[in-house]
């Protein structure tokens, strides 16, 4: 029998009494997913099961991160068969960084008002959610359900009373695995749908990870010759760069690496930038002679292109102008510059807030602010502002 309130036997969503969210990158969706879906699913009665793709974040926006588009394709291939399952776009079709507590306040607005939700989620992120900023007000709107894998160590698990935890074997498999048997060209089989199996053969996913393998590169020297302190704001500054790209639709790939060597030249000593400025040919005019700190930066994009051996040109300037600036400069080169100012591992500084807020919405205004800040810290310190800042100054004050 139908009625309005269902589809096919099942109640539609904005009549169930109980609904399952099941978020995950789903790169790839496998049967570890699909098993936790459906034992949640059994054990508390729901009566629909709503898969969401997130929707690329920052930090993991590299190919190895197969599109938003064929992650959610896999997921409706995979989530077919199963009448009591369901695919949103809402995190993929949302622009930005994504929240749980966005995606579960849309939730609310479609469902009833008394409707339960059970949002599912992996125990490594589960930690993660009673960190975040808006903890409380979760909990109040959901019920959180941690599936492990067997053999998970729950003390690893916060104590929660609002908390289930749930163990089940099949997520033994892991999208990371899966990842790296297609690469090494081994066999996928039984460990998600024939259909997913055959979408990634289609369309040769995961087969090649070049920028992954670059910046997998990239990080282990980084990580041998600039200091800790150094390293971790590079981390930082690639992860905002990545941020940043992602707003503006700016390749992010591209952004995390210039980030990443941005200050690749920063911890060599006076001596050894001195000697590679004369290999590379870089000239030093009087104001770098006076203001050596300035060098590391015309010298890293010369040491990224030689060393690191990037040919990208926007990279390479992105990071040959980031202490300076210069008038017209790419939007890449702009990302670069502001990351490397407002990352969050950066001690704060007068004016920093008004950047950063800038920074999100008018990358030219938060050129001239910056640009401002710099010139104004160094007159006040009585050191030579490099011409390229000065142009740039009156290039975005003009703009
Ligand atoms: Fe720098
Ligand atoms: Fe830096």
């Amino acid at each position: 029998m139908m009625n309005d309130f269902m589809e096919n036997g099942i109640f539609k969503i904005s009549e169930c009494r109980k609904i399952a969210v099941m978020g995950g990158t789903f790169n790839p969706i496998h049967y570890g997913h699909l098993v936790a879906a459906e034992a949640v699913r059994a054990e508390f009665g729901i009566e629909r099961v709503l898969f969401i793709p997130t929707g690329r974040p920052p930090h993991k926006a590299l190919s190895v991160v197969a599109p938003d588009e064929q992650r959610y394709l896999m997921t409706v291939l995979a989530t077919a068969a199963n009448p009591y399952f369901d695919v949103s776009r809402m995190e993929i079709d949302r622009k930005g960084t994504t929240y749980t507590i966005d995606t579960l306040r849309e939730l609310k607005k479609i469902c009833r008002p008394d409707a339960q939700i059970y949002f599912i989620t992996g125990a490594d992120a589960v930690n993660e959610i009673f960190t975040w900023r808006e903890a409380d007000k979760l909990l109040d709107m959901a019920n959180f359900v941690a599936v492990t894998r067997p053999g998970y160590d729950k003390k690893r698990l916060e104590k929660n009373n609002s908390m289930y935890y749930l163990e089940i074997p099949a997520l033994a498999i892991s999208s990371t695995d899966i990842r790296d048997r297609v690469k090494a060209g081994k066999t996928i089989k039984y460990l998600l749908p024939e259909s997913v199996e055959e979408y990634i053969i289609k369309f040769g996913l995961y087969k090649n990870d070049v920028a992954g393998e670059l910046v997998r590169k990239i990080k282990e020297r980084l990580s041998s010759v600039l200091t800790n302190k150094r390293y971790i704001h590079t981390l930082s500054t690639a992860r905002e760069a990545a941020k940043l790209a992602n707003i503006f639709g700016e390749d992010t790939s591209k952004a995390y690496i210039a980030g990443l060597l941005h200050d690749c030249a920063k911890d060599f000593s006076h001596k050894l930038r001195i000697e590679k400025c004369k290999e590379y040919n870089i000239y030093l005019d009087e104001v770098l002679k006076k203001q050596p700190d300035l060098i590391h930066s015309f010298l890293g994009g010369a040491v990224a292109e030689f060393e690191y051996g990037i040919n990208d040109r926007e990279i390479l300037d992105a990071v040959k102008y980031h202490t300076t600036g210069r008038s017209n400069m790419t939007k890449l080169e702009k990302i670069i510059y502001l990351a490397d100012l407002i990352e969050p591992e950066r001690r704060e500084f007068d004016g920093m807030k008004e950047i950063k807020n800038a920074a999100y919405s008018d990358l030219d205004y938060a050129m001239l602010l910056s640009l401002e800040g710099t010139i104004r810290v160094n007159r006040e310190r009585g050191r030579l502002i490099h011409p390229l800042s000065i142009e740039a100054y009156n290039y975005y004050k003009s703009k």
